[in-house]
């Protein structure tokens, strides 16, 4: 039995186990060594007009299986999907990929400041919010290339899609 122990990335190739025989038998398998990441899209920064929707998308790829939990933070505080600000709301979907929506609505300057995504398997992410002062009649959600994206009009409550992959 070959045992690896605190793998790491440079461990990945084919290992084979022979047999001293004449001639030599033996078997070959290719182990690979995965590190999950951890991506928020936008990051480090996004800019956000007053009242429109803060949508945070927090990717997590090359995890061998889906995080069984992932926390998002706001200025290092656990965010409280029931608070009375109201129009909070996270949708994740676990997979071979696992994707995890912050939806803050009608955004307002207390909202700025640093999110942090946190998969319970994998390496934690911060993003930068930044909103912006004057309303926007289509709000425009900056990071790194532009987009528009409409007002949210359906009311999310704390939605859990949980896809179980392959
Ligand atoms: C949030 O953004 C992602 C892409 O980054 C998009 O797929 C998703 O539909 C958006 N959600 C809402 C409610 O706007």
């Amino acid at each position: 039995m070959l045992q690896i122990r605190y793998p790491q990335r440079r461990d990945s190739g084919f290992y084979e186990c022979q047999v001293s025989t004449t001639p030599p038998i033996g078997h070959s398998m290719y182990l690979s060594v995965v590190e999950p990441i951890t991506i928020i899209i936008g990051e480090p920064d996004m800019y956000i007009y007053k009242g429109s929707t803060i949508n945070l998308t927090c990717v997590v790829k090359h995890s061998p299986e889906p995080p069984p939990a992932i926390y998002w933070t706001h200025n290092s505080q656990e965010i409280n999907y029931d608070s009375p600000r109201g129009g909070v709301s996270v949708i994740t979907e676990k997979g071979d990929v696992t994707t995890s929506y912050l939806l803050i609505q009608r955004a307002n300057t207390p909202d700025s400041g640093k999110y942090t995504c946190n998969p319970s398997n994998a390496n934690l992410k911060t993003v930068v919010v930044h909103v912006l002062n004057g309303e926007h009649p289509a709000a425009i959600q900056y990071g790194g290339q532009l987009r528009l994206q409409y007002p949210v009009s359906v009311f999310l409550l704390s939605v859990v899609v949980t896809l179980i992959g392959s």
